[in-house]
């Protein structure tokens, strides 16, 4: 074809790169800078790639600002700048097997050695890519990937992740490289996100909307003691620079990480030839539901380290990998209704009723919305078409609503002014987003209440489910947690499909539930703010319900794991009239767990014999509530670190006493280490 020199690009061209580049800038603030994206993964990678197939045919086109030309955030002002020792490279994208085979493809075509090539197959991990320097095998800094040249150093806050280690190896007999610095991927597993919005959700606060951003957010945060309550995990899987050689192939690379007691993912696999690769990571489209934390892809890595470097990389991705990416999870579909729930303590939580839509092999008929604020901020509207998202096992949760495809008839949503179920007037948490009923004889509350008394995680009362509760508190047969106690066969059996033996199973489940320990009683109690964790906590320092209803707010704060917050709720339940009935009640009736060796002082203590130096700001505690933590448990503390030092506690920040506990070669621990001890 003749191209004249002065030859004009297309104008609809030039409109569509600009529109493009100004659409990613834009997704790119929202994802990077404030976590609160509108599109789905899915949907910005066709943005991205449909730039860069433009700029790949037309590289004349690629101006500096172009969003082909950087890497993930911009670093915020907020923390110190860290220049990364190389640059921290990404990844192209493959979807699908063509995809991936012209990307292999292409790579043969530069180097025929890729022929010969094994792979290794990790899941693509969905988190937040953080660069970890260790000197001396002691953890000095760590830095967020900011714009691929240049971090912020966000060290403190990684710090609090219980499974990074300060100080490597942990087993002895191998010794870390003078330097070393690590790239790996935070993130918080599926399992404690959910966990971690439950406990929210109970206590009326904001939820948060997926393990991604949560994640992100944590490590963003300015306090570290906010990140340390976030459950944040850490996989590794790849060596930046080192002062020593290093394996030469991925898999070993993996196993070298591993035996410097840094955690990396088990989820790995070894693929002869790209063939098999792929079949690989089609093997896994529905099994990847499965991995404890959110992927959307799988990285195929050339496993040869010494090819895949001479490889190199173009723009920012590295040539020597892949990520086969999955199909978008989000799909579109119609708000048919919103419907608001009654928790527990009272709190109204709105559920979005969909128009059923499959999502990942999965129909999904309802989606969170978690309160009122959030269907405002997103100005969702019944009737609107909006985006849905579902990641594994998280509950699926709307993204956004398109307003552009409303017809006119979607007004914006007033959220309700009285009770769904009992009709008080709602009331709003000042402190917090949530709307509450206040009227503790809502029955919505109560049979929430029964629901909770009997779940697994406390009282565990077989056969006592959603349903059944209805049955009993529609019937008037029980008005509290007591009155399961006086149910009599008689009641049960005038109950719809209620049987000799369902009757018979229940009494006896119900009888089974008074020899449950403490810790599930007070969970059973429902008691706002306090979960699995904190009854347990409360169980270890009480003898029984009387001992933790005597106890002052002072006390209650006293305990490691209990706030002023906690300490607060528990006070307030303990003073309802209504619960000191209660308490008389189950002690009647036997349900009075009493933990008998509490008093007696021959108890094991774990810490007897060991010295402590407590230095640096630790995360979930006070230094002085360390040191009377390790004192109750038999330890005794230190002002300056000597040979006769058994282990140095170290927080945040640590200065002298570290680099004497490093020197001398006393072992150095964290928070969460100490915990593990006792
Ligand atoms: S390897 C040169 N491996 O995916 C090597 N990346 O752009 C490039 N990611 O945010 C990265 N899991 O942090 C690699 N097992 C894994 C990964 C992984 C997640 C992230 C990476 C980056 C993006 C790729």
């Amino acid at each position: 074809m003749d191209t004249l020199p002065f030859d004009q690009p297309d104008p609809h061209l030039l409109q569509e790169l600009e529109e493009l580049r100004s659409q990613i800038n834009y997704h790119n603030y929202l994802y990077n800078t404030l976590d609160q994206p509108e599109i789905s993964d899915y949907e910005y990678d066709l943005l991205f790639n449909r730039l860069k197939e433009i700029e790949l045919t037309h590289p004349e086109l690629i101006t500096p600002d172009s969003p082909t030309q950087k890497v993930g955030a911009k670093p915020s002002e907020r923390f110190q700048k860290v220049q990364h020792p190389v640059p921290i490279l990404s990844l192209s994208n493959g979807f699908g097997p063509q995809e991936t085979m012209e990307w292999y493809r292409r790579l043969v075509r530069l180097d025929a050695e890729v022929e010969k090539a094994d792979f290794l197959l990790e899941p693509k991990l969905d988190g937040l890519t953080v660069v970890l320097h260790y000197e001396n095998g002691v953890f000095r800094l760590g830095a967020t990937r900011g714009d691929g040249q240049i971090g912020e150093d966000i060290t403190s806050n990684l710090r609090t992740i219980p499974s990074l280690p300060l100080r490597i190896p942990v087993k002895p007999g191998i010794t870390a490289p003078e330097h070393i610095v690590f790239r790996g991927e935070a993130l918080i597993l599926k399992e404690d996100f959910t966990k971690l919005n439950a406990e929210l959700e109970a206590k009326g606060e904001k939820t948060y909307l997926n393990p991604r951003n949560t994640a992100a957010g944590s490590l963003r945060q300015l306090d570290p003691a906010v990140t340390a309550k976030r459950p944040l995990k850490l996989f590794i899987y790849q060596i930046l620079s080192s002062s020593e050689p290093i394996p030469e192939s991925q898999a070993d690379i993996l196993d070298y990480i591993a035996n410097l007691s840094l955690p990396t993912d088990s989820i790995r696999w070894h693929a002869r030839d790209i063939q098999e690769a792929i079949k690989i990571c089609e093997s896994q489209a529905t099994e990847r539901h499965k991995w404890p934390f959110e992927a959307d892809g799988i990285v195929i890595k050339i496993n040869d380290q010494n090819l895949f470097n001479r490889l190199g990389y173009i723009g920012k991705d590295a040539r020597g990998a892949v990520a086969y990416k999955y199909p978008g999870e989000e799909v579109e579909t119609i708000l048919l209704d919103i419907q608001n729930n009654v928790g527990r303590t009272g709190v109204i939580t709105p559920l979005a009723i969909l128009k059923p839509v499959m999502i990942g092999g999965v129909l999904v008929k309802q989606a969170t919305l978690h309160n009122f604020d959030f269907i405002a901020e997103k100005d969702i509207r019944l009737g609107d078409h909006v985006l849905v998202k579902r990641a594994g096992e998280v509950i699926p949760y709307i993204m956004a609503s398109l307003p552009d495809k409303r017809d006119g008839k979607q007004p914006p949503y007033t959220p309700p002014k009285t009770c769904p179920s009992c009709a008080s007037e709602l009331v709003k948490d000042p402190e917090a987003v949530a709307w509450y009923c206040e009227n503790t004889n809502c029955p919505a509350q109560l049979n929430r209440t029964l629901e909770n008394y009997a779940s697994r995680a406390a009282m565990d009362i077989a056969g006592l489910g959603e349903k059944i509760v209805v049955q009993l508190t529609e019937a008037d047969l029980v008005k509290s947690i007591a009155d399961l106690y006086t149910l009599k066969k008689d009641d049960l059996l005038k109950l719809d499909k209620f049987g000799d033996l369902k009757a018979d199973n229940l009494l006896r489940a119900i009888e089974e539930s008074k020899s449950r320990s403490l810790q599930r009683l007070i969970i059973g109690l429902g008691i706002h703010g306090i979960g699995e964790v904190s009854a347990g906590d409360l169980a270890k320092q009480f003898k029984d319900l009387d001992s933790l209803a005597n106890a002052s707010i002072d006390e209650l704060q006293n305990i490691a794991g209990i706030g002023p917050n906690a300490a607060q709720s528990i006070a307030h339940w303990f003073a309802q009239e209504q619960n000191k009935k209660l308490l008389e009640s189950l002690k009647s009736y036997g349900v009075w767990p009493i933990i008998e060796d509490q008093a007696q002082d021959d108890t094991p203590k774990p810490l007897a014999g060991l010295t402590f130096v407590i230095t640096g700001t630790l995360p979930g505690m006070s230094r002085d509530e360390a040191k009377s933590l390790i004192e109750l448990h038999g330890g005794k503390t230190s002002g300056s670190v000597s040979k006769k030092t058994n282990y140095v506690l170290v927080g945040a920040d640590a200065g002298s006493k570290l680099q004497k506990a490093l020197e001398l070669g006393v072992p150095t621990i964290s928070e969460d280490d100490l915990r593990q001890m006792l």
